[in-house]
């Protein structure tokens, strides 16, 4: 069973998303997204998608609030992320697999709209059968 969430913390994390939505740059897709991901401290780090006019360059909201929580020190666990965007926006490929390097298989992962957490999954279901750093050291 992944851990329960506690209500109070999720309506934590979509409000920490939904302002950092706001504070997007996103002139090219105009797709606007906030991530917030809660540590094991209780301490929530939120990111926003950072565009570039070279594309390539373009940074998920997800990938700017795990390097927020790293940047924040502490022991670097996340025990839960949200994704906000407009509509059910899952988090990408690359997004899952850089939580996966700060969280366990059970961590819930919140996908939700500027309104309410529209579904949940946890992080095995959204990347199953993962290379993680324990693999680096067999
Ligand atoms: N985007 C995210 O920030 N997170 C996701 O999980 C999906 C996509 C951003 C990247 C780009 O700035 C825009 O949404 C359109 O793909």
């Amino acid at each position: 069973m992944p851990p329960t969430l506690d209500p109070k913390q999720v309506q934590q994390l979509l409000e920490a998303a939904r302002e950092a939505q706001q504070r997007a740059h996103a002139p090219y897709s105009r797709f606007f997204v906030g991530a917030a991901v809660l540590d094991e401290e209780g301490r929530i780090h939120a990111g926003c998608n950072v565009e570039n006019a070279a594309y390539p360059l373009g940074t998920c909201a997800e990938t700017v609030a795990i390097a927020a929580m790293i940047a924040a020190g502490g022991n670097r666990r996340a025990t839960a992320m949200l994704v906000l965007g407009d509509g059910e926006t899952p988090p990408c490929g690359g997004c899952r697999q850089r939580l996966r390097e700060f969280a366990a298989p059970d961590t819930p992962i919140l996908v939700a709209d500027r309104e309410r957490v529209r579904s949940q999954f946890t992080l095995d279901q959204l990347l199953p059968m993962s290379f993680g750093p324990e693999h680096l050291s067999k």
